[in-house]
Protein backbone atom coordinates (compact mmCIF):
# COMPACT_ATOMS: atom_id res chain seq x y z
CA UNK A 1 0.00 0.00 0.00
CA UNK A 2 1.12 3.70 -0.85
CA UNK A 3 1.99 5.76 2.38
CA UNK A 4 -0.85 8.58 3.36
CA UNK A 5 1.75 11.19 2.97
CA UNK A 6 4.82 10.83 0.59
CA UNK A 7 6.93 14.50 0.61
CA UNK A 8 10.04 13.88 -1.94
CA UNK A 9 12.88 16.11 -2.88
CA UNK A 10 11.18 19.35 -1.53
CA UNK A 11 12.87 22.80 -1.85
CA UNK A 12 11.47 25.46 -1.11
CA UNK A 13 12.53 29.44 -0.95
CA UNK A 14 11.80 32.83 0.22
CA UNK A 15 12.35 36.22 -1.58
CA UNK A 16 13.14 38.66 0.69
CA UNK A 17 14.47 41.76 -0.46
CA UNK A 18 16.30 40.30 -3.28
CA UNK A 19 17.99 37.64 -1.66
CA UNK A 20 16.53 34.03 -1.82
CA UNK A 21 15.96 32.51 1.54
CA UNK A 22 16.28 28.24 0.94
CA UNK A 23 14.43 27.32 4.12
CA UNK A 24 13.92 23.88 2.34
CA UNK A 25 16.70 22.31 0.49
CA UNK A 26 15.46 18.79 -0.49
CA UNK A 27 13.06 17.28 1.70
CA UNK A 28 11.66 14.11 1.42
CA UNK A 29 9.83 12.21 4.27
CA UNK A 30 6.57 10.01 4.51
CA UNK A 31 3.69 8.73 7.05
CA UNK A 32 2.14 5.70 6.16
CA UNK A 33 -1.74 4.87 7.38
CA UNK A 34 -1.76 5.00 11.41
CA UNK A 35 1.57 5.82 11.82
CA UNK A 36 2.87 8.70 14.36
CA UNK A 37 5.70 10.39 12.82
CA UNK A 38 7.91 13.14 14.91
CA UNK A 39 9.86 15.71 13.88
CA UNK A 40 12.22 17.78 15.39
CA UNK A 41 14.97 20.18 15.44
CA UNK A 42 16.10 24.13 16.59
CA UNK A 43 14.12 26.90 15.89
CA UNK A 44 14.47 28.08 11.89
CA UNK A 45 15.25 24.92 10.58
CA UNK A 46 12.16 24.00 8.64
CA UNK A 47 9.32 22.26 10.37
CA UNK A 48 6.56 23.99 10.27
CA UNK A 49 7.77 25.43 6.52
CA UNK A 50 7.87 21.91 5.62
CA UNK A 51 3.66 20.87 7.10
CA UNK A 52 2.77 24.32 6.11
CA UNK A 53 3.35 23.50 2.37
CA UNK A 54 1.39 20.08 2.47
CA UNK A 55 -1.32 22.32 3.97
CA UNK A 56 -0.97 24.79 0.71
CA UNK A 57 -0.59 27.88 3.30
CA UNK A 58 2.49 29.39 1.99
CA UNK A 59 1.31 31.75 -0.81
CA UNK A 60 4.78 33.93 -0.59
CA UNK A 61 6.78 30.68 -1.22
CA UNK A 62 8.58 29.43 -4.56
CA UNK A 63 8.47 25.97 -4.56
CA UNK A 64 11.87 24.77 -6.90
CA UNK A 65 11.26 21.29 -7.38
CA UNK A 66 9.83 18.48 -5.19
CA UNK A 67 6.51 16.03 -4.61
CA UNK A 68 4.32 16.04 -2.54
CA UNK A 69 1.41 13.03 -2.27
CA UNK A 70 -1.79 12.57 -0.26
CA UNK A 71 -3.40 9.17 -0.44
CA UNK A 72 -2.08 8.75 -3.32
CA UNK A 73 -3.24 12.30 -5.31
CA UNK A 74 -0.22 14.82 -6.17
CA UNK A 75 -1.02 18.03 -3.65
CA UNK A 76 0.34 19.92 -6.02
CA UNK A 77 -1.34 19.44 -8.89
CA UNK A 78 -4.55 20.21 -7.40
CA UNK A 79 -6.49 23.21 -7.35
CA UNK A 80 -7.51 25.51 -4.51
CA UNK A 81 -11.03 23.96 -4.58
CA UNK A 82 -9.39 20.69 -4.03
CA UNK A 83 -6.65 22.30 -1.53
CA UNK A 84 -9.44 23.96 0.58
CA UNK A 85 -10.93 20.59 0.89
CA UNK A 86 -7.96 18.62 2.30
CA UNK A 87 -8.02 21.22 4.72
CA UNK A 88 -9.60 20.30 7.58
CA UNK A 89 -11.87 17.26 6.63
CA UNK A 90 -8.64 15.31 5.41
CA UNK A 91 -5.78 16.89 7.22
CA UNK A 92 -6.20 18.54 10.69
CA UNK A 93 -3.93 20.93 12.22
CA UNK A 94 -3.07 22.01 15.08
CA UNK A 95 -0.98 24.94 16.12
CA UNK A 96 1.12 25.90 18.79
CA UNK A 97 -1.04 28.75 20.14
CA UNK A 98 -4.65 28.14 20.26
CA UNK A 99 -5.69 32.13 21.28
CA UNK A 100 -4.33 32.67 17.92
CA UNK A 101 -6.12 30.07 15.99
CA UNK A 102 -9.86 30.22 17.32
CA UNK A 103 -11.39 33.35 16.52
CA UNK A 104 -12.08 35.48 19.70
CA UNK A 105 -15.54 37.24 19.28
CA UNK A 106 -17.25 33.48 18.23
CA UNK A 107 -18.51 31.00 20.72
CA UNK A 108 -16.16 27.71 21.06
CA UNK A 109 -19.65 25.75 19.59
CA UNK A 110 -19.89 28.07 16.55
CA UNK A 111 -16.82 27.56 15.48
CA UNK A 112 -16.16 23.89 16.25
CA UNK A 113 -19.94 23.57 14.58
CA UNK A 114 -19.11 25.85 11.31
CA UNK A 115 -16.27 23.22 10.24
CA UNK A 116 -18.79 20.31 10.72
CA UNK A 117 -21.81 21.59 8.30
CA UNK A 118 -18.90 22.69 6.10
CA UNK A 119 -17.28 19.72 5.65
CA UNK A 120 -20.43 16.81 6.26
CA UNK A 121 -23.62 19.29 5.36
CA UNK A 122 -25.47 18.35 8.19
CA UNK A 123 -27.88 20.22 10.60
CA UNK A 124 -26.87 22.59 12.94
CA UNK A 125 -28.17 20.55 15.61
CA UNK A 126 -26.39 17.28 14.29
CA UNK A 127 -23.61 19.64 14.18
CA UNK A 128 -24.05 20.99 17.94
CA UNK A 129 -24.52 16.82 18.93
CA UNK A 130 -20.73 16.05 17.11
CA UNK A 131 -19.32 19.33 18.93
CA UNK A 132 -20.39 18.08 22.37
CA UNK A 133 -19.74 14.52 21.92
CA UNK A 134 -15.74 14.98 20.64
CA UNK A 135 -15.42 17.57 23.80
CA UNK A 136 -16.15 15.02 26.01
CA UNK A 137 -14.23 12.48 24.03
CA UNK A 138 -11.49 15.12 25.19
CA UNK A 139 -12.14 14.87 28.41
CA UNK A 140 -13.58 18.16 29.07
CA UNK A 141 -17.29 17.99 31.34
CA UNK A 142 -19.94 20.52 31.17
CA UNK A 143 -20.14 21.06 27.55
CA UNK A 144 -23.44 22.26 26.80
CA UNK A 145 -21.84 25.59 29.17
CA UNK A 146 -18.26 25.44 27.23
CA UNK A 147 -19.84 25.53 23.52
CA UNK A 148 -21.72 28.50 24.80
CA UNK A 149 -18.66 30.46 26.03
CA UNK A 150 -15.84 32.40 24.43
CA UNK A 151 -12.13 31.58 23.83
CA UNK A 152 -10.77 34.10 26.27
CA UNK A 153 -13.06 32.79 28.95
CA UNK A 154 -10.56 29.36 28.98
CA UNK A 155 -7.60 28.40 30.31
CA UNK A 156 -4.52 26.88 28.12
CA UNK A 157 -5.39 23.77 28.81
CA UNK A 158 -8.70 23.41 28.38
CA UNK A 159 -8.29 25.61 24.90
CA UNK A 160 -6.15 23.15 23.83
CA UNK A 161 -8.36 20.48 24.33
CA UNK A 162 -10.99 22.37 21.92
CA UNK A 163 -8.13 22.43 19.51
CA UNK A 164 -7.75 18.62 19.26
CA UNK A 165 -11.22 18.51 19.56
CA UNK A 166 -12.06 20.47 16.94
CA UNK A 167 -9.43 18.82 14.34
CA UNK A 168 -10.54 15.61 15.26
CA UNK A 169 -14.15 16.08 15.09
CA UNK A 170 -13.69 16.46 11.24
CA UNK A 171 -12.13 12.59 10.99
CA UNK A 172 -9.22 13.80 8.98
CA UNK A 173 -6.58 11.13 8.08
CA UNK A 174 -3.64 12.98 8.98
CA UNK A 175 -3.10 15.29 12.00
CA UNK A 176 -0.29 17.54 12.21
CA UNK A 177 0.22 19.44 15.48
CA UNK A 178 2.67 21.95 15.09
CA UNK A 179 4.31 22.47 18.71
CA UNK A 180 0.82 21.77 20.43
CA UNK A 181 1.76 21.72 23.77
CA UNK A 182 4.57 24.01 24.51
CA UNK A 183 1.90 26.96 25.46
CA UNK A 184 1.19 24.90 28.57
CA UNK A 185 3.02 24.05 31.48
CA UNK A 186 4.49 20.84 32.18
CA UNK A 187 2.60 19.17 33.97
CA UNK A 188 -0.55 19.91 31.54
CA UNK A 189 1.64 18.83 28.52
CA UNK A 190 2.27 15.32 29.14
CA UNK A 191 -1.51 14.66 29.51
CA UNK A 192 -2.30 16.50 26.23
CA UNK A 193 0.09 14.77 24.21
CA UNK A 194 -1.13 11.55 26.18
CA UNK A 195 -4.80 12.66 25.29
CA UNK A 196 -3.87 13.56 21.50
CA UNK A 197 -2.29 10.47 20.55
CA UNK A 198 -4.70 8.02 22.09
CA UNK A 199 -7.70 9.86 20.34
CA UNK A 200 -5.65 10.03 16.56
CA UNK A 201 -4.96 6.17 17.55
CA UNK A 202 -8.89 5.64 18.42
CA UNK A 203 -9.55 7.10 15.23
CA UNK A 204 -7.53 5.16 13.15
CA UNK A 205 -5.94 8.33 11.67
CA UNK A 206 -2.01 9.36 11.57
CA UNK A 207 -0.20 12.28 13.05
CA UNK A 208 2.61 14.40 12.32
CA UNK A 209 4.07 15.82 15.84
CA UNK A 210 6.29 18.87 15.27
CA UNK A 211 8.38 20.20 18.64
CA UNK A 212 12.10 21.32 19.56
CA UNK A 213 11.96 18.19 22.18
CA UNK A 214 13.27 15.30 20.67
CA UNK A 215 12.23 13.23 23.89
CA UNK A 216 8.87 14.08 24.02
CA UNK A 217 8.55 13.19 20.79
CA UNK A 218 9.97 9.94 21.38
CA UNK A 219 7.63 9.02 23.97
CA UNK A 220 4.79 9.32 21.59
CA UNK A 221 5.88 9.03 18.19
CA UNK A 222 6.83 5.65 16.15
CA UNK A 223 9.72 7.55 14.07
CA UNK A 224 11.56 10.73 14.10
CA UNK A 225 13.01 13.42 11.36
CA UNK A 226 15.37 15.34 12.35
CA UNK A 227 15.92 18.60 10.63
CA UNK A 228 18.65 20.83 10.30
CA UNK A 229 19.00 23.88 8.41
CA UNK A 230 16.13 23.08 5.90
CA UNK A 231 17.39 19.54 5.60
CA UNK A 232 16.52 16.42 7.09
CA UNK A 233 19.38 15.15 8.34
CA UNK A 234 18.76 11.88 10.45
CA UNK A 235 15.17 9.50 10.46
CA UNK A 236 14.43 6.27 12.24
CA UNK A 237 12.40 4.53 14.93
CA UNK A 238 11.62 7.25 17.21
CA UNK A 239 13.05 5.25 20.43
CA UNK A 240 15.86 3.79 18.49
CA UNK A 241 17.19 7.25 16.97
CA UNK A 242 16.84 9.00 20.81
CA UNK A 243 18.86 6.39 22.65
CA UNK A 244 21.53 5.79 19.89
CA UNK A 245 21.56 8.55 18.17
CA UNK A 246 23.97 8.60 14.86
CA UNK A 247 24.33 12.18 13.84
CA UNK A 248 26.54 14.78 15.81
CA UNK A 249 23.22 17.20 15.73
CA UNK A 250 21.61 14.25 17.13
CA UNK A 251 23.67 13.53 19.37
CA UNK A 252 23.53 17.89 19.89
CA UNK A 253 19.66 17.69 20.50
CA UNK A 254 19.71 14.89 23.28
CA UNK A 255 22.77 15.79 25.41
CA UNK A 256 20.76 19.32 25.31
CA UNK A 257 17.90 18.24 27.17
CA UNK A 258 18.55 17.03 31.14
CA UNK A 259 18.24 13.08 31.58
CA UNK A 260 15.77 12.32 34.89
CA UNK A 261 17.61 8.34 34.42
CA UNK A 262 20.85 9.13 33.50
CA UNK A 263 23.74 11.28 35.90
CA UNK A 264 24.94 13.47 32.99
CA UNK A 265 24.95 17.40 32.59
CA UNK A 266 22.94 19.20 29.71
CA UNK A 267 25.20 20.22 27.28
CA UNK A 268 24.13 23.21 24.46
CA UNK A 269 24.90 22.82 20.84
CA UNK A 270 27.64 25.43 20.75
CA UNK A 271 26.93 28.24 17.53
CA UNK A 272 24.08 28.95 15.70
CA UNK A 273 22.60 27.84 12.49
CA UNK A 274 23.77 28.86 9.38
CA UNK A 275 22.42 32.03 7.71
CA UNK A 276 19.20 30.05 5.11
CA UNK A 277 20.43 33.18 2.58
CA UNK A 278 24.26 31.59 2.44
CA UNK A 279 24.66 28.21 2.79
CA UNK A 280 27.94 26.87 2.58
CA UNK A 281 28.79 24.64 -0.07
CA UNK A 282 29.39 20.96 2.37
CA UNK A 283 27.41 20.00 5.33
CA UNK A 284 25.57 22.89 6.89
CA UNK A 285 26.20 21.79 10.42
CA UNK A 286 29.88 21.15 9.56
CA UNK A 287 30.86 25.11 11.70
CA UNK A 288 29.22 23.18 14.92
CA UNK A 289 30.08 19.69 14.77
CA UNK A 290 32.83 18.18 16.80
CA UNK A 291 32.99 15.03 14.14
CA UNK A 292 34.22 17.36 10.99
CA UNK A 293 36.12 16.10 8.87
CA UNK A 294 38.00 18.18 5.70
CA UNK A 295 35.81 16.25 3.09
CA UNK A 296 32.68 18.08 5.40
CA UNK A 297 33.23 21.29 4.20
CA UNK A 298 33.32 20.44 0.43
CA UNK A 299 30.85 18.02 -0.29
CA UNK A 300 26.82 18.21 1.61
CA UNK A 301 26.07 14.48 2.69
CA UNK A 302 23.29 12.91 1.05
CA UNK A 303 20.56 10.46 3.03
CA UNK A 304 21.46 7.68 3.01
CA UNK A 305 20.92 4.37 4.81
CA UNK A 306 22.88 2.94 7.33
CA UNK A 307 22.50 -0.29 9.16
CA UNK A 308 23.93 -0.86 12.79
CA UNK A 309 23.93 -3.79 14.53
CA UNK A 310 20.65 -4.63 16.83
CA UNK A 311 19.05 -1.84 15.20
CA UNK A 312 15.01 -2.03 14.99
CA UNK A 313 13.73 -0.84 11.62
CA UNK A 314 15.19 1.35 9.24
CA UNK A 315 17.27 4.44 9.61
CA UNK A 316 19.39 6.87 8.10
CA UNK A 317 21.57 9.62 7.93
CA UNK A 318 23.20 12.41 6.15
CA UNK A 319 26.72 12.45 7.44
CA UNK A 320 30.58 12.02 6.29
CA UNK A 321 31.18 10.75 10.09
CA UNK A 322 28.54 8.98 11.59
CA UNK A 323 28.23 8.99 15.79
CA UNK A 324 29.14 5.39 17.37
CA UNK A 325 27.60 4.31 20.05
CA UNK A 326 29.76 4.79 23.17
CA UNK A 327 30.12 8.40 21.65
CA UNK A 328 26.34 8.75 21.50
CA UNK A 329 26.45 8.03 24.84
CA UNK A 330 29.34 10.41 26.30
CA UNK A 331 28.49 13.11 23.50
CA UNK A 332 32.15 13.47 22.70
CA UNK A 333 34.10 12.16 19.56
CA UNK A 334 36.64 9.76 20.33
CA UNK A 335 40.37 9.86 18.25
CA UNK A 336 39.98 7.36 15.26
CA UNK A 337 42.38 7.14 12.19
CA UNK A 338 40.78 9.09 9.22
CA UNK A 339 41.50 10.30 5.71
CA UNK A 340 40.93 13.74 4.44
CA UNK A 341 38.69 12.23 1.51
CA UNK A 342 36.72 10.03 4.05
CA UNK A 343 33.22 9.86 2.95
CA UNK A 344 30.04 7.82 4.91
CA UNK A 345 30.42 5.12 2.73
CA UNK A 346 34.14 4.37 3.86
CA UNK A 347 33.23 5.39 7.49
CA UNK A 348 30.32 2.77 7.75
CA UNK A 349 32.55 -0.20 6.22
CA UNK A 350 35.12 0.74 9.12
CA UNK A 351 32.09 0.85 12.14
N1 LIG B 1 6.77 33.83 5.14
C1 LIG B 1 8.09 33.74 5.28
N2 LIG B 1 8.92 34.61 4.64
C2 LIG B 1 10.28 34.52 4.75
N3 LIG B 1 10.90 33.59 5.52
C3 LIG B 1 10.13 32.71 6.17
C4 LIG B 1 8.69 32.74 6.10
N4 LIG B 1 8.20 31.73 6.89
C5 LIG B 1 9.29 31.12 7.40
N5 LIG B 1 10.43 31.70 6.98
C6 LIG B 1 11.80 31.29 7.32
O1 LIG B 1 11.92 29.91 7.04
C7 LIG B 1 12.77 29.28 7.97
C8 LIG B 1 12.08 28.07 8.54
O2 LIG B 1 10.97 28.52 9.33
P1 LIG B 1 10.02 27.55 10.13
O3 LIG B 1 8.91 28.41 10.64
O4 LIG B 1 9.64 26.40 9.28
O5 LIG B 1 10.96 27.05 11.31
P2 LIG B 1 10.60 26.05 12.49
O6 LIG B 1 11.55 24.91 12.36
O7 LIG B 1 9.16 25.74 12.46
O8 LIG B 1 11.00 26.92 13.76
P3 LIG B 1 10.25 27.07 15.19
O9 LIG B 1 10.75 25.91 15.98
O10 LIG B 1 10.77 28.37 15.71
O11 LIG B 1 8.78 27.05 14.97
C9 LIG B 1 13.13 30.34 9.02
O12 LIG B 1 14.40 30.86 8.72
C10 LIG B 1 12.07 31.39 8.82
O13 LIG B 1 12.56 32.66 9.18
S1 LIG C 1 28.90 15.54 7.67
FE1 LIG C 1 30.70 16.12 8.84
S2 LIG C 1 30.24 18.17 9.62
FE2 LIG C 1 28.32 17.26 8.95
S3 LIG C 1 27.45 16.35 10.75
FE3 LIG C 1 28.62 14.75 9.73
S4 LIG C 1 30.67 14.84 10.62
FE4 LIG C 1 29.62 16.72 11.18
MG1 LIG D 1 7.57 26.22 13.71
Amino acid sequence: MTELLQIDDLAIRFRSYGHDINVLNGVSYSVGWKESVGLVGESGSGKSVTNLAVMGLLPTAVIDRGRMRFDGQDILAMGPARRRRLRGRQIGMIFQDPMNSLNPVLKIGRQIEEGIILHFRVSRSEARRRAADILARCELSDTDVLLNKYPHELSGGMLQRVMIAAALVLEPKLLIADEPTTALDVTVQAQMLDLMSSRVREAGASMVLISHDLGVVASVTDRVNVMYAGSIVESGPSIEVFLRPMHPYTVGLVHSIPSLSEDRGVVPIDGSPPDLAALPPGCPFAPRCRWRLPVCDRIKPAMEPIHRSGAAGSRAIACHNPVSDREAASGTPEPRAVSAGVTQADRMAGL
